[in-house]
């Protein structure tokens, strides 16, 4: 557990790293990234490359025994290239070549930018591969960041040509299977085939609405494979030179947006992941349940320890800034992420850039490189760390219960999303906010992954689900796993296409219904009742129709008033639960308390509104962290006599936080 920051050196006079330096040894800072913008300083022209700037840097880092991430530098190709190798540009879904200027604005299937990175690459690791400061690698700089996983340029239309050949292997199976009969889109060839970009017609949710949503959807998993690709192959070329851990940065989902990157998959290659955490800021003001989602779903990727690699250190914006930190937020968030699993939370960025497009977004210390509040914050945090990785190992919540991640389903929704206002990831952080407030602790899978540690799987929305996934799930239940399937979920294949089955297709078995009808909940509401109490439906309504199962719960209103909401289903050993309609903030909850409680799974007595709890373990002791998110303080009942480790004070019955205040009890 240790912080560091993300540090720019050649930003500076090189007579300031002195007193950087002293002042990050000072706050008890470890590590710092460095070098993911620099392409243009180690080749400012064509095959003239120049090492000696991070020789210094690093050799500075390493005599001050402060180690370093070191990153390849492809996010920003630099000038002289994108003139010499225009074909580097991406297009986007208009079809109009990017700018230079900014960042990302390279084409994941350029073989010349391939080339250039693989060549500069080579040289870097060969040069640094075995650096005492070198702990680990970081490919790129947040791949797909801002729209840019989905390229629309010619060398995509031809490598995406090849990709659907080999997945459909005839023109007659990709016919058939993408339903092109539908609106004569029959393609006699290969080459024929296009990619789906804007203006196909009647744009009124996305710009390439009315393009075949199967088509669509082969476009985005070949966009995602494209970047995982790309990526792969400077993972490959580092390391047949170092030894030290690859990783990238990812971004998640309920701020920043997502990137349209299968993370489960791009995951695979890396030794670790890492991922950058804004949350009060110019584009959005993330809810404390969203940040601990996505945490969760950070170290679930590889279901292990993760890093921040960026975490906000001050106000942030582009254009205009978002609220300065209030005193105390940013020890909360450090806490917050290694609460979560993280082992490693970096700020950005060290000191905040005078120039340039962000010399809005603050960095520890502000303009004028003067200590100030936020350093004595970090500075603190840095202290408690060492102090308490003394005392613990490496800390991860215990989970009990799993909600499937499903890219494909994710990408089907967002191709044509059913009713007004549905949101997949908004769903995935209902159900994850109904079971922590329960005070279960929750995990991220995909279907295909074993689940048989978990007393608990929760399928939202999941639409597209493979022969593989479909199997697992029926193992896991028929081993005496629990179950909860819902609303829109089962019901479309791997291309995109409904089912000729009745809802919810690939489930009906294990979850005992039939769906005889539903309602898409547009301009309107329906009331239902159960074991979740009373609840209004706002997005949709499955007219459930037990077969097997048992109700929980019934619509109250409507033609379908007293039909089925909310089932059961006895399968195997195992409880399958078939959940019809979407359900308001406190009707989740209280389903989350019941199926917690038949799956065996011990809640809290009640919810403290704004304080986070998370049972974890450091694989020895057993924890819990208090995070209280509130303005206000607060007091946390504890069970007896504890410790709490940050100030090493006994706790007799209760701990009393204080506004943004944390606890570690053992
Ligand atoms: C991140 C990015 C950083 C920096 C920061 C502030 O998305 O990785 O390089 O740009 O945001 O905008």
């Amino acid at each position: 557990m240790r912080i560091g920051t993300d540090y720019y050196p050649e930003h500076w006079e090189r007579t300031r790293w002195e007193t950087d330096i002293t002042l990050m040894k000072q706050a008890h800072i470890k590590v710092v990234r460095v070098g993911e913008f620099s392409w243009s300083l180690y080749e400012p022209a064509e095959g003239e490359y120049h090492f000696e700037w991070m020789d210094e840097i690093l050799d500075f880092f390493n005599k001050n025994e402060i180690k370093v991430v070191l990153c390849t530098p492809s996010a920003t190709p630099p000038k002289w290239m994108t003139d010499k190798y225009p074909d580097i540009y991406q297009k986007d879904i208009f079809g109009n070549e990017k700018v230079f200027g900014t960042r990302r604005h390279y084409c994941y299937n350029s073989k010349t930018y391939r080339d250039k990175l693989r060549s500069l690459t080579e040289q870097l690791v060969k040069r640094y591969g075995s650096h005492p400061a070198v702990e680990a690698w970081q490919v790129d700089n947040e791949l797909g960041w801002s729209d840019t996983t989905r390229c629309y340029c010619e060398k995509c239309e031809h490598e995406f040509k090849s990709w659907m050949k080999e997945k459909y292997e005839t023109i007659e199976r990709l016919n058939e299977q993408l339903g092109t009969i539908f609106w004569s889109q029959i393609y006699r060839n290969f080459d024929e085939l296009i990619l789906p970009k804007a203006g196909a017609c009647y744009n009124t949710c996305h710009e390439t609405q009315g393009q075949n949503p199967g088509l669509l959807l082969d476009y985005y998993r070949f966009a995602s494979d494209s970047v995982i690709g790309f990526m792969n192959e400077t993972v490959i070329t580092l390391k047949k030179h170092t030894d030290r851990p690859v990783t990238t940065n990812l971004l998640d989902a309920s701020v920043n947006s997502g990137t349209g990157i299968d993370y489960f998959k791009l995951s695979e290659d890396l030794d670790f992941v890492t991922w950058d955490n804004y949350i009060e800021f110019q584009w959005g003001m993330a809810k404390q349940e969203a940040v601990s989602k996505d945490q969760a779903l950070l170290r679930s990727y590889k279901k292990q320890s993760f890093w921040v690699m960026e975490q906000q250190s001050g106000a942030c914006g582009w254009s205009k800034m978002g609220p300065a930190p209030t005193p105390g937020k940013l020890r909360l968030w450090t806490y917050q992420a290694v609460a979560n699993g993280a082992d490693t939370v970096v700020y950005f960025r060290w000191r905040t850039c005078p120039f340039g497009t962000e010399e809005y977004w603050h960095g520890i210390l502000g303009h004028d490189g003067k200590v100030n509040r936020r350093y004595e914050e970090i500075a603190r945090v840095g202290q408690e760390m060492e102090d308490l990785s003394l005392k613990l190992g490496t800390i991860m919540p215990k989970t009990q219960v799993a909600i499937i991640k499903s890219f494909d389903s994710e990408w089907s929704h967002s191709i044509h999303s059913h009713v007004e206002g549905f949101d997949y990831d908004e769903m995935l952080l209902n159900f994850y906010q109904a079971f922590r407030r329960a005070g279960a602790g929750v995990d991220f899978v995909h279907g295909g992954e074993d689940l048989s540690g978990y007393q608990l799987v929760i399928a939202p929305a999941y639409i597209i689900v493979n022969e593989q996934a479909k199997k697992n799930l029926e193992q896991y239940a028929m081993t005496g796993g629990n179950c909860v399937i819902t609303y829109r979920s089962g019901i479309k294949d791997d291309c995109n296409n409904f089912l000729m089955e009745s809802v919810p297709g690939t489930f009906a078995g294990m979850t005992g219904v039939t769906v005889e009808d539903y309602d898409p909940q547009y301009k309107k509401t329906t009331t239902g009742a159960g074991v979740f109490g009373e609840n209004r439906a706002n997005l949709w309504c499955d007219i459930v129709m037990p077969d097997t199962a048992k109700t929980l719960g019934i619509y109250t209103q409507d033609y379908y008033a007293n039909q089925a909401c909310l089932t059961e289903n006895l399968f195997g050993e195992g409880h399958v639960y078939y959940l019809g309609c979407d359900l308001e903030e406190a009707a989740a909850e209280k389903l989350a308390r019941y199926l917690c409680e038949k799956a065996g799974i011990i809640t809290n007595a009640y919810y403290i509104k704004g304080v986070e709890v998370v049972a974890a373990t450091d694989g020895d002791k057993d924890l819990r962290i208090l995070l209280n998110h509130n303005d206000y303080s607060i007091i946390v009942p504890v069970e007896g006599v504890r410790t709490e480790l940050i100030s090493n004070m006994e706790v007799d019955g209760f701990v009393k936080l204080a506004p943004y205040d944390v606890a570690i009890v053992c």
